[in-house]
């Protein structure tokens, strides 16, 4: 097999910045992707705590009159990603998210700071790197969207591209007159390019000129070429659906791996899970929960917004907490959500423990310590806490959409029978459906023996990123070949 060059393009990567799942895709997939024969470098903009953590740096490109300013391409490491970074004062040196202002608002020149980044892609793509030539360019999200199309204005030989899905309801749709900033020529405002219901639409842009589009579960591959589920994008994906598929993430076996987990009190594995209850009896201490061992606890590691259905959790809420159980939620984002949360805790003490914010250890402590993990979300391109979930013996209960329908086998008498189940699920995303499985779980937690099975099932899986990587490599080897 002949080795290839890629060019990882995101505007997040774990561990240096993260808001979600991307970033641990972005973060975990290079090293996976070296066993089946591919070089990966990966290109973020250059925020401060990307330049903090770049060791080795050296410049490849200066650039003047790059989107309002000047900027200066680098090449270096962090641990063990190989990177190029952007670095771009005017657009990146700012603190907090990647995404938005203090106020929460996103920043008002998202549109020029993306494009950048698509563009510096594209320039690397055309052999701005002379070093590092990439065979295929595989972009990530809206933020990497333009990338295909900056391409597609050049002559001569290019690279391939790959467009990657993680979450559909992230577009970056701009206002039209923004193109001549961004170094898009008025005849790429067609439908067959960058236009979008008028706007100029990073995301639809990259759907259109991708050589390949990938999202990040088989089943999410089917939802967004619906009405329902494509927000709008569903009529361009039918279109192309020859060259769409769905490849399911996979979690990193090594920052999430029980048996050598820091962030726990106490390491355990398959034949030793009987020592985890150490760890539920930290994660009640931490989250004010009644530090008892024989009530069900129900975990939560999420953001807070619509898609995660969390909603529905405060709406069961009683219900959940039956018989003494208890609800340990970590979360951070939306503001009502937030505050409903408080108020539970406060309505229901040493039941309901919340803390708001981002908290990496505590989101391996609620995994290792957790009996059950709830994702009800409304969609879920794939999910990656549910996986962590399953490798940490917690029995995630997930609604059944995307990615969470195809990692989760259901509980139910046969896949008990056949000794397969992982989890319950629950469909449709309703009130009174997830409160039948949440009841199906407390019921069968009861049967020691049997939830002993099922945190088995889990634990033996294989959520790594060992699949996935062999399909990626084969489809980057796929565009190649035609
Ligand atoms: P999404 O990307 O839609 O947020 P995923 O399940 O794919 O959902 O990924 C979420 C990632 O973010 C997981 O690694 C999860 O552990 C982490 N995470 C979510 N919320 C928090 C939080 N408040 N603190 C720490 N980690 C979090
Ligand atoms: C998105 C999705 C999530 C997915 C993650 C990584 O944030 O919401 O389902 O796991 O991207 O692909």
């Amino acid at each position: 097999m002949r080795p290839l060059n890629v060019l990882s393009v995101t505007s997040e990567i774990f561990p240096i910045i993260k808001t979600g799942g991307l970033a641990d895709v972005a973060g975990a997939l290079p090293s996976a992707l070296a066993l089946e024969d591919v070089t990966v470098i990966t290109l973020v903009p250059g925020y401060p705590a990307v330049l903090k953590a770049l060791e080795g740096s050296r410049v490849v490109h200066h650039y003047s009159g790059f989107f309002g300013g000047t900027a200066s391409l680098l090449s270096g490491r962090a641990g063990d990603l190989d990177l190029f970074v952007i670095d771009a004062p005017h657009l990146y040196d700012r603190p907090g998210s990647p995404y938005l202002a203090p106020d929460g608002q996103d920043w008002p020149d998202n549109a020029r700071r993306f494009a950048a980044l698509a563009r510096t892609a594209a320039d690397i793509g055309l052999g701005l790197a002379p070093g590092f030539v990439p065979d295929v360019i595989h972009a990530h999200d809206w933020q990497a969207g333009l990338v295909p199309i900056y391409l597609s204005l050049a002559e001569g030989p290019r690279p391939a591209t790959v467009m990657t899905i993680h979450n559909i309801a992230f577009q970056g749709a701009f206002p039209a007159y923004l193109l001549f900033e961004l170094g898009l020529p008025a005849s790429t405002f067609t439908i067959d390019g960058v236009e979008y219901y008028g706007q100029i639409g990073f995301l639809k842009a990259g759907l259109q000129h991708a050589d390949r589009i990938t999202t990040v579960s088989p089943t999410y591959a089917k939802e967004i070429q619906t009405l329902g589920g494509g927000m709008g994008l569903d009529g361009l994906l039918r279109v192309r659906s020859g060259v769409v598929s769905g490849i399911l993430n996979g979690i990193d076996d090594k920052v999430w791996d029980p048996e050598t987990d820091t962030y726990l009190e106490q390491t355990y594995n398959r034949d030793t899970l009987n020592t985890r209850i150490a760890n539920k009896t930290a994660l009640q201490r931490r989250l004010g929960l009644s530090q008892n061992p024989d009530v069900l606890l129900f975990g939560v590691v999420s953001r807070l917004s619509e898609q995660k259905g969390l909603d529905l959790v405060l709406a069961g809420l009683t219900r959940l907490l039956a018989d003494g159980a208890q609800l340990a939620l970590l979360g951070s984002g939306d503001r009502i959500l937030e505050d409903s949360f408080q108020a539970a805790s406060i309505a229901h003490p040493g039941q309901v423990g919340c803390f708001f914010g981002y908290d990496e250890g505590l989101a391996h402590l609620v995994q290792g310590g957790s009996d059950a993990l709830l994702v009800p979300s409304r969609f879920e391109p794939c999910g990656l806490t549910q996986l962590c979930a399953m490798r940490y013996g917690s029995i995630p209960i997930v609604s059944r959409v995307g990615g969470l329908a195809d990692t989760v086998i259901d509980a139910n008498e046969m896949a008990i029978a056949t000794g397969v189940a992982t989890g319950f699920q629950f469909a449709p995303v309703s009130l009174s459906s997830f409160t039948d499985a949440f009841q199906r779980a407390t019921k069968l937690w009861r049967d020691t023996e049997a939830w002993r099975r099922l945190q088995h099932n889990g634990m033996s899986a294989d959520v790594s990123w060992r699949r996935p990587a062999k399909q990626y490599a084969a489809l980057y080897r796929s565009c190649l070949s035609t």
